[in-house]
């Protein structure tokens, strides 16, 4: 049969490459433009080298931004309050681009490296399932005669020179990474001990908040229905349009100053603990001006059942690898509902590992400072209050006379 591999360019999966010819496969290997920072060139020459019949290469960029990190910042996606869901983010359209490829191919199986402990074999292949039903499925990490004969590093080492895989000399950094545009994880390894602090040398994306600038740096943020539609740089007077443009323009600021680092023990869906490091720097401004224009421009109840039932639904959706679902479907039909008054604009500025909200303005009119201030009358009674008060103490005096 022919199989349509994930390929990343890395030891594991180019020995995966060779196995599965030597289990009788034709392989094909894919890639996908996810934002990383990779040379695509040297992969592909890797992966004919190891034997593939073909390679392919999708950009898929533009709709990692616009279909899946847009409407994670319009409802705010965070994972048991930290994790801002990067790798999650970013598995359902590189499982798309692999099923567009597998199929006009006419691929049989598809196959990725994702270990049996984790949550992104989770994610590929509910994705591939709910894409193409019908696909088969080959993880070499969860067969017998895969994991006995490749036990542990020295296994893959041996097998590569074995079969002429070239093996990049790059000192092994002693942990795993993800990356795509919009973060870089950092798992396994030496932070499996959760009391290991990381190396500063570890962080890649971000400079260190002790080495950032030592002026803080001012932005605009503009949106519309909850969407960054243009970004100003005041001192500057540079301005940025455009999904991808925005997104890599943030991320700039952000890594400058060392915007969004976290470090976290997260619980993956298949029941096991998990010690994890990110930088989401886009992402981590983008959250805070949202969360902010909200604050000013959606109705407090609105609020409420979004931030209860949608924010934690979709992450919780999204983490556990059920993009393609009606659930997923169902929630994210009303993210849109809930961001129609969210337009406006946000400064604000980063300075050492701080986003720090300067202003924000709109004309959505749900905020009204002479309604709202503390120097005027207006808009009821004051009398009124005395009865609000009076009513919703009712229960709180029969709970203290109880007492
Ligand atoms: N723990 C994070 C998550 O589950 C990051 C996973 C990183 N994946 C990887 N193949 N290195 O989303
Ligand atoms: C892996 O297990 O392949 C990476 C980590 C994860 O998927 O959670």
């Amino acid at each position: 049969g022919k199989v349509l591999l994930a390929y990343s360019g890395g030891l594991d999966t180019s020995c995966i490459l060779a196995w599965l010819i030597e289990q009788g496969y034709e392989v094909v290997a894919f890639m996908a433009d996810v934002g990383q920072e990779e040379d695509f060139e040297a992969a592909r020459s890797k992966a004919l080298k190891c034997g593939a019949s073909g390679f392919f290469l999708e950009d898929m960029k533009k709709e990692f931004v616009e279909e899946l990190i847009y409407p994670a910042v319009q409802c705010n996606a965070i994972y048991e309050n930290v994790y801002l869901l990067g790798t999650s983010l970013a598995r359902p359209v590189i499982a798309r681009g692999m099923i567009e490829v597998a199929l006009r191919e006419k691929c049989d199986f598809v196959s990725h490296g994702c270990t049996g402990k984790g949550n992104d074999q989770v994610r590929f292949e509910l994705a591939f399932y709910g894409l193409a039903p019908t696909i088969k499925v080959v993880a070499p990490w969860r067969l017998p005669e895969f994991y006995n004969r490749f036990a542990g590093r020295s296994d893959l080492l041996a097998y590569a020179a074995e079969k002429g895989i070239p093996v990049v000399q790059t000192a092994a950094k002693p942990w795993s990474t993800d990356e795509n545009l919009f973060h870089i994880s950092y798992e396994a390894g030496i932070l499996e001990d959760p009391n290991t602090t990381p190396p500063d040398d570890m962080w890649k994306l971000t400079t260190s908040p002790q080495r950032a600038p030592e002026e803080p740096e001012q932005v605009h943020i503009e949106f519309a229905k909850g969407l960054p539609v243009k970004v100003t740089y005041p001192a500057s007077g540079k301005t940025v349009t455009g999904s991808v443009e925005i997104f890599l323009s943030l991320n700039a600021l952000a890594r400058k100053h060392g915007v969004g680092r976290i470090d976290i023990v997260e619980n993956r869906f298949i029941g096991v603990k998990s010690r994890g490091c990110y930088e989401s720097p886009a992402g981590t401004i983008l959250r805070a001006a949202h969360m902010d224009l909200e604050g000013m421009t959606l109705d407090r109840n609105v609020r409420a059942l979004r931030d209860q039932f949608i924010t934690t639904s979709f992450s919780q959706i999204l983490y556990n690898g059920f993009f393609f679902s009606p659930e997923r479907e169902f929630i994210t039909a009303a993210i849109p509902a809930s961001q129609k008054t969210v337009n406006g604009l946000v400064r604000l500025s980063c300075y050492k590992g701080n986003v720090t909200i300067e202003g924000r303005d709109s004309d959505e009119g749900l905020y009204d400072a002479k309604f709202s201030s503390m120097d005027e009358m207006g808009g009821f009674e004051p009398t009124a209050t005395t009865g609000f008060i009076d009513i919703s103490s009712i229960r709180i005096k029969a709970w203290a006379r109880a007492k």
